[in-house]
């Protein structure tokens, strides 16, 4: 399997890996296929998404797509980290195999899921905003 240099460099080296202890939102993920999981934490102030680290029980594909999903809304308004989609980040990876494509939906996911955790607990329903995240499937 050809994985491209960025891909390799974001496994090898993952950018924000671990959790934000005083997270304002939480999400946590799994990939049906495969059965991975993902945990995503987002510091929020304002609109801003002021830190963001992740933590998987995935493959290398999901740690590349996790830690290049965590530096594009790192530092951005919820709005564009809602904008954020698997493809985007695939696309900023120079790809990725097309058996592994499943892996990159976990991060987009993530961040969906720790975003409704987020309105949840301001007592905003999320659905609106972030629309429908899909629960944990079990196979
Ligand atoms: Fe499970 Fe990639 S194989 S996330």
């Amino acid at each position: 399997m050809n994985y491209s240099e960025k891909v390799m460099d974001h496994f090898i080296n993952p950018r924000n890996v671990g959790e934000i202890e005083d997270a304002d939102g939480i999400g946590e993920v799994g990939n049906a296929k495969c059965g991975d999981i993902m945990k995503m934490y987002l510091k929020i102030e304002g609109e801003t998404i002021t830190d963001c680290k992740f933590k998987t029980f995935g493959c290398g594909a999901a740690v590349a797509t996790s830690s290049m999903a965590t530096e594009m809304i790192k530092g951005k308004s919820i709005g564009d980290a809602l904008q954020l989609t698997n493809s985007a980040v695939m696309e900023a990876l120079d790809g990725l195999p097309p058996v592994k494509v499943h892996c990159s939906v976990l991060a987009e996911q993530a961040v969906k899921a720790a975003l409704t955790d987020y309105y949840t607990k301001q007592c905003i329903d999320p659905e609106p905003i972030v629309g429908k995240v899909p629960e944990m499937e079990e196979e």
